[in-house]
């Protein structure tokens, strides 16, 4: 395992981003609803569904739900959290998704799931792969960082202790992309992680989505619906296929 992605998303990530709860999720599906104005037979692919927060909170509202991740230890979290719903979770990489063309009515990226590649190429990938499996009148969402907050905001070390776990943060700004070392200490001793996410803008991100076949139909800027602009603290991207 080599790519920052392979190693970031196990046990300890379940520890660290704790405090992004399943309440945050259902909050965040509510919102979903309205937006995408979902029906129930609708098929939904939650991309990069990590523990799948949001695909058993859609599941027990009625929709048909799909996740994929690339993480075992997530998805498997994912299985059991979601007994007796019958949600299938499907172990595979966004570059390349394996599910036939046009499946699926809505594919949801949500909580920074995106920009986890050096090269443009493949963060393009994931977007062609969105349109490829969206229906001709499918719809998407995109919930992603919003550069000019990240440099604004950015806290360069945190400490904290979470279930007898001590996390250390460190955050810096590289070039276009946002790293974070991640150290986490307890009695089974010293795990270190990194992430690091390439910030795309707006006006880039929106050509690169035209590029592949979707086009954005409104940009918020979090998830209680304000519009997006530069200072918002999120870029949530929703649209549909090209017509
Ligand atoms: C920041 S987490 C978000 C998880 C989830 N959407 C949520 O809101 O809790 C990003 C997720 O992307 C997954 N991931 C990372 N690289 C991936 C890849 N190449 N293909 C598919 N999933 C990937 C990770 O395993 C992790 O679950």
């Amino acid at each position: 395992m080599s790519n920052w992605y392979e190693k970031s998303f196990g046990e300890d990530y379940l520890i660290v981003y704790k405090h992004r709860s399943r309440q945050d999720a259902s909050r965040e599906v509510a919102r979903l609803q309205e937006w995408l104005q979902l029906q129930e037979k609708q098929l939904i692919l939650d991309l990069c569904c990590g523990m799948g927060r949001h695909t058993i909170a859609l599941a027990r509202k009625g929709y048909s739900m799909v996740g994929l991740d690339l993480s075992r230890v997530l998805l498997s979290h994912a299985v059991r959290e979601s007994e007796g719903l019958a949600i299938p979770f499907v172990h595979g990489d966004m570059r390349a998704l394996p599910f036939v063309d046009h499946t699926f009515d809505v594919v949801l990226n949500l909580f920074t799931s995106f920009g986890y590649f050096e090269r443009d190429e493949d963060n393009l990938r994931v977007l062609s792969e969105i349109h490829r499996v969206l229906k001709p009148q499918g719809q998407f969402v995109m919930d992603f960082l919003n550069r000019h907050a990240v440099e604004q905001n950015l806290v360069p070390e945190s400490v904290r202790e979470e279930d007898n776990v001590w996390i250390r943060e460190e955050r810096w700004i590289d070039g276009d992309f946002v790293c974070k070392k991640i150290t986490v200490k307890d009695e089974r001793g010293e795990r270190r992680y990194e992430e690091r996410v390439k910030m795309v803008e707006y006006p880039r991100l929106r050509q690169w989505m035209e590029q592949t076949g979707l086009t954005v139909v409104q940009a918020y800027g979090d998830f209680a619906g304000h519009p997006y602009t530069k200072e918002s603290e999120r870029m949530i991207m929703v649209g549909c296929v090209n017509k």
